[in-house]
């Protein structure tokens, strides 16, 4: 990749083996332009931490180049690359107070006393905590301790913050009201921040776009409504939201269409995403809520196959069917709960419908 001049943050054909023989992160190349929310999802293990940390600096790339505003910073120490950093243990000092907490980076950088007070105090009002300043962190609640460690990050005024897994601890409520407030402080200061998480929704509530990790590399990179609608391969298919998947073969292929032999016997017009000929195995892909039961609202040219209602729940907005599909009996489907839809009872023989181009045919792995 050319290093580009709009770039803020830039991967570089990095690598990094801790041990000299495997590669915990293979070849990644990602330019973060300024202002962006950028998250790094996947699961555990997948490198995203080890990323962070060579940004960082407190891990050094084995191979290839991290520049931060077109400047290769591999050689630059931590403290010298302007960054604020949030973990998940969020690392407050105990014996001080909350605004010596946050005093103490501008310290470090020499600023004088009446500065250091005001900025303390803006950081402090930034997440609604400047009613705290005098506590110990031992007086606060986990919430208000991520908060806090959320100012130290942004108290010194960094163009780029970045985040580790820091909402792992709250409890889920916390955790979305924390996400929204992230974010909007975010967007109000126009930093730009690396955000590490293996939650899924999270990464689609706040990102602008998000980087789907898994065994070292980027398996995707791409806008939340992208990845949900477009994934390019099983992977991401799976890990990104609910998916019904059935195997089978490739028995004839156009450029944007292509039919599937499914292993029950049946046949399936699939959009063609990563299967490239005939003969070649596949696992098609469909999301539970592009499936419809009723047939009045069947779209033209929608394909239709059998099913067997296994379970039928309902949850107040939607409606979970589970049913027997192709011999696939996993196979979920969501519908909106509307004055007009019929509810099914199990053992019911149905017909279920969708458009050939939300069937995705990817890898079958
Ligand atoms: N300091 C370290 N020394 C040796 N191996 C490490 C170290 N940190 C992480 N690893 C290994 O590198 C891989 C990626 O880890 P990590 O970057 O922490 O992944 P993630 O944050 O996605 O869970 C894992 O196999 C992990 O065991
Ligand atoms: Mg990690």
């Amino acid at each position: 990749m050319q290093p580009s001049t709009d770039a803020f943050v830039q991967f570089d054909r990095v690598q990094k083996s801790y041990d000299g023989q495997t590669l915990v992160v293979k070849d990644l190349n990602l330019s973060i332009p300024k202002g962006e929310f950028l998250t790094m999802l996947g699961p555990s293990g997948s490198g995203k931490t080890t990323c962070l940390m060579m940004l960082a600096g407190f891990e050094t790339a084995t191979n290839g180049e991290i520049r931060l505003q077109g400047r290769n910073i591999n050689d630059v120490p931590p403290h010298k690359r302007g960054i604020g950093m949030v973990f998940q243990n969020y690392a407050l000092f105990p014996h001080m107070s909350v605004a010596e907490n946050l005093s103490f980076p501008l310290e470090v950088r020499k600023m004088g006393q009446a500065e250091r007070e005001a900025k303390v105090k803006r950081a402090l009002d930034m997440v609604q905590m400047g009613a705290f300043a005098n506590r110990r962190p031992a007086q606060l609640s986990g919430g208000q301790q991520q908060r806090i460690a959320l100012a130290r990050a942004l108290v010194f005024e960094p163009e780029l913050v970045l985040m580790d897994e820091p909402l792992g601890a709250l409890d889920k409520q916390l955790r979305e009201h924390m996400q929204f407030e992230i974010k909007h402080i975010a967007d109000n200061l126009g930093i730009t921040v690396v955000y590490v998480t293996h939650d899924q929704t999270e990464a689609l509530t706040m990102s602008d776009r998000v980087a789907v990790f898994n065994d070292g590399r980027i398996q995707q990179l791409a806008p939340p409504d992208e990845l949900y609608e477009a994934p390019v391969n099983s992977f991401v298919a799976q890990f990104i939201g609910e998916n019904n998947t059935m195997t089978g073969v490739v028995t004839a292929m156009e450029r944007d269409r292509c039919v599937v032999r499914l292993d029950s016997g049946d046949e399936i017009d699939a959009m063609p995403v990563n299967v490239s000929r005939v003969g070649e195995r596949t696992k098609v892909s469909i999301r539970p809520e592009r499936v419809e039961f009723n047939r009045a609202r069947f779209q033209p040219g929608a394909h239709t196959l059998r099913a067997r209602v296994e379970e039928f729940i309902y949850m107040g907005d939607i409606f979970r069917t589970r049913l027997s599909v192709a011999g696939n009996d996993d196979f979920v489907i969501k519908t909106r709960n509307a004055p007009d839809q019929t509810r099914l009872q199990p053992g019911q023989e149905i017909e279920i419908g969708w458009l050939p181009q939300d069937c995705r045919a990817l890898d079958a792995a």
